[in-house]
């Protein structure tokens, strides 16, 4: 028997890159790869990269840096690099950084063994097309390992929305739904191999359109189906674009039990003329009026969503629109950022904002985020709620696992626990984590 080669893969940005980077080993797993967690020991490194900030692309860059003294250690060694910025900046990679050896882009990680034997044969190997052929139809298929209870299905990727500042249209192409059957399939899978928890996944989740048995089905109609699968108990979605919220959707959040009371719905922006320049084509009041409808179906959902500061033309006024947006909704949970020009998008082009009123407003709005979400943690207290055991806790005797709510929450209790859902009191609230007991 040869000796498995191993692979180490490094993953940035969204969820989806965590999904794809499993399905690149499940692809590399054909051409004899193992995975492994010491970079120092593998015989392929694969960057699987984010190119949706100045940032994040940058640290691809810098990462291939220090992976020079591992290639002049182990000249066998082949490094490559996946995912958006791959698509994004293509053989510019491999002319600014000469030790890679491979660039995928995210439509072609089905070509990867193929790749793969040209990088072994000394050749460079690029491929960023948008091919015809669905890369799911032709991942995976070697009998897979159990794993842990929770897992992401990607069951929508790409986006036609072409907002202002976004790179995702370009580095994800054209939206595409998966059939519903095959999502279906890779869900009994899963639950086989011990997932009591899916997240399903798009950058525009709630578009979701796929072929069904008896017609096109959009996302509340898969999830209702999802949820007839016996032992799948947890259902989530993300993310979603507000004029996406189809009545159905929202209907089941109300009856749906399986699909939990968590909600990512970026709004961006609280000022109607900025969101008109990113073109997001709706304006805060119908956002708002949207989370209403939400909270009547479900009044304990957490929501929680993204903004940007500093958009070009983003003014005091428009900024303090935002703040009052979120004070009316009142957040779980958000992510915030300073807006980043990214090459080929619109308001790249556009008169930028300040970097110090940039920082001075993130700074503000994260203190009232963060003071929302202080809050949602306490009011957790003395609460009953669903928790999905995942993993032994930091401390001995411990385990942790997610509310129905999506907090941490851990708990004293031993590791048979683990992979189960129990109810839990919550006795204490900390900004990032709850404590509880067990209620059974
Ligand atoms: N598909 C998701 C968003 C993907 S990007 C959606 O439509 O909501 C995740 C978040 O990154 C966005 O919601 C936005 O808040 C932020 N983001 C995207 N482009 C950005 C940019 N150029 N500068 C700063 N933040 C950005
Ligand atoms: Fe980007 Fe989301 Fe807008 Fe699509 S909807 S362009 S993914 S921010
Ligand atoms: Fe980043 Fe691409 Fe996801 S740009 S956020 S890895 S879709």
């Amino acid at each position: 028997m040869t000796t498995p080669k191993k692979l180490f893969i490094k993953t940035y940005g969204c969820q989806m890159n965590v999904y794809d980077s499993e399905r690149m080993a499940e692809a590399l797993g054909a051409s004899g790869y193992v995975t492994t967690d010491t970079p120092e020991t593998a015989d392929m490194i694969l960057l699987n990269t984010c190119h949706i900030r100045e940032k994040a692309a940058e640290k691809v860059y810098s990462e291939l840096g220090r992976l020079k003294g591992l290639k002049s250690a182990n000249p066998d060694l082949k490094i490559g690099v996946a995912g958006c910025v791959a698509q994004a900046e293509g053989a510019e990679i491999l002319r600014r950084q000469p030790l890679v050896d491979l660039v995928v882009g995210p439509q072609s990680y089905h070509r990867l063994p193929e790749m793969e034997a040209r990088a072994r044969s000394g050749e460079k190997a690029l491929d960023t097309d948008f091919p015809e052929e669905d890369k799911f139809d032709r991942l995976g298929g070697r009998p897979k390992a159990s794993r842990g209870p929770t897992a992401f299905l990607t069951v929508q990727e790409g986006c036609d929305k072409f907002c202002a500042f976004c790179v995702v249209p370009y580095t994800r192409g054209a939206e595409v739904s998966r059939p519903a059957a095959r999502i279906l399939d890779e869900a009994r899978e899963l639950v086989d191999r011990g997932v009591r928890e899916l997240t399903l996944l798009g950058q525009n989740v709630n578009a979701y359109h796929g072929a069904g048995p008896d017609g096109t089905w959009g996302l509340a109609r898969l999830i209702r189906e999802l949820a007839k699968i016996d032992g799948l108990d947890r259902l989530r979605y993300t993310t979603s674009h507000p004029n996406d919220m189809e009545d159905d959707l929202i209907a089941a959040h109300g009856d749906c039990p399986e699909l939990m009371p968590y909600l990512h719905l970026p709004v961006q922006s609280g000022s109607d003329r900025i969101l008109k320049a990113m073109n997001r084509k709706h304006t805060a009041e119908q956002y708002l009026r949207l989370i209403e409808r939400i909270r009547a179906a479900r009044p304990d959902i957490l929501l929680s969503g993204d903004f940007i500061v500093g958009f070009p033309g983003e003014t005091d006024a428009d900024f303090e629109d935002t703040l009052a947006l979120v004070r009316a909704v009142g957040y779980g949970q958000c992510y915030s950022f300073k807006y980043s020009p990214r090459p080929g998008t619109p308001a790249a082009e556009r008169d930028q904002v300040d970097e110090d009123v940039k920082s001075d407003r993130l700074a503000r709005l994260q203190a009232l985020l963060n003071a929302q979400q202080e809050e949602a943690q306490r009011a957790m207290v003395g609460r009953t709620v669903g928790v999905l055991f995942e993993k032994p806790g930091r401390m001995p005797g411990q385990v942790v696992g997610k509310s129905d709510h999506l907090q941490a929450v851990h708990v004293e209790a031993g590791t048979d626990w683990l992979g189960r859902i129990a109810p839990v009191e919550i006795i204490a609230a900390a900004p990032n984590s709850l404590a509880g007991r067990l209620a059974t």
